[in-house]
């Protein structure tokens, strides 16, 4: 093999890892990372007599309770919608960011009467910085077009986490919690009238409410930590609709919710 190629196919092979969810090479020691920042990795039975070795965690990584808490002092601080998209740029706590090549914080128009609120970014996202811009966001669009809406001119499009979790697996409920204090923030600062949760997890995320067979279709409240509270409409998930085009009989419904209370405020 030439020089560029051996280049070519170890970067193929990276690759193919971080699509993978690798995101840390393997140690020589395992490491419980819910454990304290420094430890001693046990000895190696074979070389016991050898000098021990320790494992040196980067003092810099926090707990997800340390990263929510470091999330919630840096949404405070923002008082504009351009501020919180640089502190959510800037914020390396969530540790989905390091497997991420961009930052997803939202795309259209701030302060728009509609916020939607989607799961994670997905590969096409995290390519181009923006969420919802592959085939599932190809059909939102279509869905807000539907009820005479776009990211152009009248809705703000966002999600739950900012940076793609890897193998476009969900977020977990520890990435969730990290990010919450923006999304939180995101939704007092920008103060729309109605915010459709695309699919179960915002749904679930931000209501409370399981299931979203059941829960689509009804309005359902936000209940932000500041105290205030917004009226939220979940619906299915367009990559769902992808999958299941039966279910825009439902959807289109639910639009029309979405629409009528739109109109009325
Ligand atoms: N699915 C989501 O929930 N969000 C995106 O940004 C893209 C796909």
């Amino acid at each position: 093999m030439q020089g560029t190629d051996k280049i070519l196919a170890a970067r193929a092979l990276l690759r193919w890892y971080v699509d993978a969810g690798v995101n840390e090479a393997v140690a020589a020691f395992p490491v419980d990372h819910f454990e304290v920042r420094t430890l001693a990795a046990p000895a190696p039975p074979a070389r016991a007599a050898a000098a021990p070795v320790s494992v040196i965690l980067p003092a810099s990584t926090p707990s997800a309770d340390e990263a929510a808490m470091l999330a919630a002092g840096a949404a405070a601080a923002c008082s504009t919608y351009e501020e919180l998209a640089a502190a959510v740029t800037a914020f390396t706590g969530c540790p989905l960011k390091a497997g991420a090549r961009n930052t997803c914080f939202a795309d259209g128009v701030p302060g728009s009467a509609l916020l939607v609120i989607g799961e994670a970014p997905g590969r096409d996202e995290d390519a181009a910085g923006k969420p919802f811009v592959g085939r599932a966001g190809q059909l939102l669009d279509k869905m807000l077009a539907a009820i005479g809406r776009s990211r152009a001119a009248d809705t703000l499009i966002s999600n739950v986490v900012y940076w793609r979790p890897p193998g476009n697996r969900a977020p977990t409920q520890a990435e969730i919690a990290i990010c919450r204090p923006f999304v939180e923030r995101l939704i007092e600062l920008t103060a729309p009238k109605a915010i459709m949760l695309a699919g179960g997890v915002p749904t679930q995320a931000l209501t409370g409410a399981t299931g979203i067979m059941r829960a689509r279709g009804s309005w359902r409240e936000i209940s932000l930590s500041s105290g205030a509270r917004f009226q939220a409409l979940p619906l299915f998930h367009p990559a769902f609709l992808l999958r299941q085009p039966a279910q825009k009989r439902l959807a289109w419904a639910d639009l029309q919710t979405l629409a009528a209370r739109l109109r009325d405020a």
